[in-house]
């Protein structure tokens, strides 16, 4: 039998449009959507909504959730954090290289011990629902262990995500540097136990970590294990801090430039996403859009590790995919709607408008990471994956803010927003995280049911 639950309240969403660029919502203040086994069936005008003749028997079946005049939105999605660096947020004061070595890297040693590894990915996946973040592009360890530990907890929540043990056979502390070939045959167990799992909600990344902990042999062997596994991703970083890419010149001087060396390797191409991305030229962007590979960009952790300014119109204007990351733990706060403020922010001369922000961080990230047909806004046909949000929970919201018009409502959610206004987060149907229960003290036993 089905399962169908209705839902009521402020439906705000991107839509998607056959031409590119113009970032079309829909705004339903008297909202109606209807879903079925995990997905939307039917949206619209309340009103409207109940006199189709199809529906209106439906409605008076079945439990409607009123949320009365908080805002129904698409979950939002992260296209590039750390799991392991949770617990190191807010360590600021180095460029990228140096607060690797004295923060990271110690603390990603420590998820050899597996019970560790499962308390930290347990909070992880909590606070990811109770940020709104309804799938997320995550680097776990080099640990085998740790990484499954990962995705059971992922699991076991109801967790949408892209993940992958990472890979580092050079530069690394001992610790952390892998044998060249353990590395590949680790990351290739772990590709055929864990993509398309859930159900498909968890998919695997193969995620060498980046240039400078990487051996060609480790590049290309990741190359040819990601053509061997259709619909898998390929996670990396690229470019991000200056002195990282004269080691990456260094270490690979065939290549006229970094993202050339990915791509020498085979690593550029659909389902690839590559973070940060700022110290680029025409013929990488170039290479980027030609392959469809996607960048993350990360202003966030970008402002606090003096890493640069990615070049967000230039990127935008050359076509390629493109959607925000918050690259915790170097951006120190995991809720997308700052580092959709960051965005703005960290651009010194142009404005990025609002409506642009939500959509990368909903439709346009879906797209970037190719799933917009499955996840992304809220439309009939698609997967329920949504947040149902309270701004006035935030100070400095006007109390009236849902009446205004659609790009005062997004502006208010890009500079004001953050974790408090998120009251609900629900992936495929399912409730994961809802702030009142928290608050009772039976958010366990949503958040981790199931
Ligand atoms: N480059 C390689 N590893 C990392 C990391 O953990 N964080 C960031 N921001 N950049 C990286
Ligand atoms: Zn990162």
């Amino acid at each position: 039998m089905s399962s169908i639950t209705a839902y009521k309240g402020h439906i705000v969403s991107p839509i998607s449009t056959s031409g590119s660029g113009d970032y079309s919502f829909i705004d339903y203040p008297r909202g109606l959507m209807v879903v079925t086994d995990g997905k939307l069936t039917a949206l619209g005008d309340f009103d409207q909504l109940s006199e189709r003749s199809d529906l209106g028997t439906i409605l008076s079946q079945v439990k409607i959730e009123d949320f009365g005049k908080r805002l129904i939105m698409p979950g939002l999605i992260d296209m590039h954090l750390h799991l392991p660096q949770v617990t190191q947020t807010a360590k600021s004061g180095q460029h990228l290289l140096a607060w690797l070595n004295r923060y990271i890297f110690p603390a990603e040693s420590k998820f050899s011990d597996i019970d560790y590894a499962r308390r930290i990915a347990r909070w992880f996946f909590a606070e990811l629902a109770a940020n709104g973040t309804t799938l997320s592009v995550v680097f776990t360890t080099i640990h085998k262990e740790a990484c499954n530990v990962a995705f059971e907890e992922a699991a076991r929540t109801h967790s949408r995500v892209i993940m992958g043990k990472v890979m580092m056979d050079l530069n690394a502390p001992a610790a952390l540097c892998e044998v060249t070939q353990e590395s590949l045959t680790g990351s290739m167990e772990m590709a055929r136990k864990w993509h398309g799992a859930h159900d498909g909600l968890l998919q695997y990344a193969f995620t060498p970590r980046f240039g400078v902990t990487s051996t060609p042999e480790l590049l290309s062997g990741t190359g040819e294990l990601w053509k061997r596994f259709p619909g898998t991703y390929m996670h990396t970083h690229l470019a991000e801090a200056r002195e990282e890419i004269q080691t990456v010149a260094g270490l690979f001087p065939e290549a006229r430039s970094y993202m050339d060396m990915y791509d020498r390797f085979g690593l550029a191409g659909e389902r690839s996403v590559f973070a940060h991305a700022i110290h680029l030229d025409d013929g990488d962007l170039d290479c980027i859009k030609q392959r469809g590979a996607a960048l993350a960009h990360c202003p966030s952790s970008n402002f606090f590790l003096k890493s640069g300014v990615f070049a967000y119109n230039r990127v935008r204007q050359c076509g390629c995919l493109f959607g925000l990351g918050s690259d915790v733990a170097a951006g120190p706060h995991m809720s997308l709607f700052e580092v959709m403020k960051d965005a703005n922010f960290i651009q010194p001369d142009d404005w990025i408008e609002p409506r642009e922000l939500i959509y990368r961080s909903t439709l346009g990230g879906a797209r970037a990471l190719y799933m917009d047909g499955v996840v992304g806004s809220l439309e009939v046909g698609k997967e329920a994956d949504f947040v149902v949000l309270d701004p006035s929970a935030k100070t400095g919201v006007v109390d009236d803010i849902l009446d205004q018009p659609t790009d005062e409502i997004l502006s208010c959610l890009v500079f004001l927003g953050d974790d408090r206004i998120v009251e609900r987060t629900y992936v495929r149907g399912r409730l994961i995280f809802s702030k009142a229960l928290q608050e009772t003290g039976n958010l366990a036993s949503v958040n981790l049911a199931g």
